[in-house]
């Protein structure tokens, strides 16, 4: 399916719909995982912080699909930030994931107090330029994050990873990416299921398009042209939120949805994450 793919700054192609795998246990990882690659999912997204990578490169190792139709996504702790640090942490991800190469790499908070953001890209650059990483990117940075490290270094980020769902939409920040070509990731992009998806408009609309709640959102985000990573572990669910590709929300029907925004960012504000602040 090409519409399913995202094409990346580089050139580089990336799965419009992953499987986020934070708080996915080891004993959870094989069932959800073969679940998802069993229904089409090519797209891991896990970090170092998530204490599974190794669970993941497990069942992914174990599976008949090859590495090359792969697209694993794994992030930079920021304990671990720093020039040296980013190559060795970049090293032990390869390790836990039992692969030779990641497919985009990610720093997963500025933590812009500390400083320490732009040499950790720089070793990402230089992993990038080693082939050792396809693309490579950022979570989490606001505009002024992105604009320092376009300013400071070569490689425009491929990809800013930022929470995004009806109720937080970051529509401004998307527009400063999309003019520079850097894709817009949506983590949280079902809210976690905290009220989100029995929002009357959207189980309304579900009614109405013969979809889930689940389904109504994530085609929304894609309607924005966003990549999204909802995690789940559970079969019915995981194989729900893969296949919403088979329709399309009407203009009137996104822009209710984009009038649902309320600022209500769950996660924490970028700007007050420190390294060490995140246990
Ligand atoms: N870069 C960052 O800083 C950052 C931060 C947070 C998350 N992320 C990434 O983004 C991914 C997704 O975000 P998230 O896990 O925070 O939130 P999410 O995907 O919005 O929500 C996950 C929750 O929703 C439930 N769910 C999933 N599909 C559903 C469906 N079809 N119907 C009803 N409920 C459903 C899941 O339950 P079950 O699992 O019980 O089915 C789980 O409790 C993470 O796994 C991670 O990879 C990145």
């Amino acid at each position: 399916m090409i519409e399913d793919i995202y094409y990346l700054n580089n050139g580089y192609p990336m799965p419009k719909v992953g499987l986020g795998v934070y708080k996915i246990s080891e004993t959870e990882m094989e069932t959800a995982v073969m679940h998802a690659l069993e229904v089409g999912y090519r797209a891991f997204d896990t970090a170092y912080f998530y204490n599974n990578e190794q669970a993941l490169g497990q069942v992914l190792s174990k599976s008949d699909v090859s590495r090359d139709d792969l697209f694993i996504t794994s992030k930079l702790w920021n304990d671990y930030q720093g020039y040296d640090q980013t190559i060795e942490y970049f090293n032990k991800t390869l390790n836990n994931l039992d692969t030779d190469y990641l497919d985009l790499f990610l720093i997963h908070w500025p933590c812009e107090e500390d400083g320490l953001f732009i040499e950790s890209y720089k070793a990402m650059e230089q992993l990038y330029k080693e082939g050792k990483v396809r693309a490579i990117g950022v979570c989490n940075f606001k505009q002024h994050h992105l604009e320092q490290l376009m300013d400071e270094t070569e490689i425009v980020p491929a990809v800013n990873q930022i929470e995004f769902h009806p109720y937080f939409n970051q529509y401004k920040l998307q527009k400063f990416c999309d003019k520079h070509d850097i894709a817009v990731t949506a983590w949280m992009p079902l809210m976690r299921n905290q009220g989100l998806l029995d929002d009357p408009l959207i189980t309304d609309l579900a009614k109405r398009y013969d979809k889930t709640p689940a389904q109504i959102v994530l085609r929304w985000h894609l309607a924005h042209n966003r990549i999204v990573i909802p995690k789940s572990k559970t079969p019915e669910r995981i194989e729900e939120n893969y296949n919403i590709f088979d329709f399309n929300l009407e203009l009137t029907d996104i822009a209710e949805i984009d009038s649902l925004d309320r600022g209500a960012r769950q996660g924490k504000d970028p700007d007050e994450v420190r390294i060490g602040t995140l246990k």
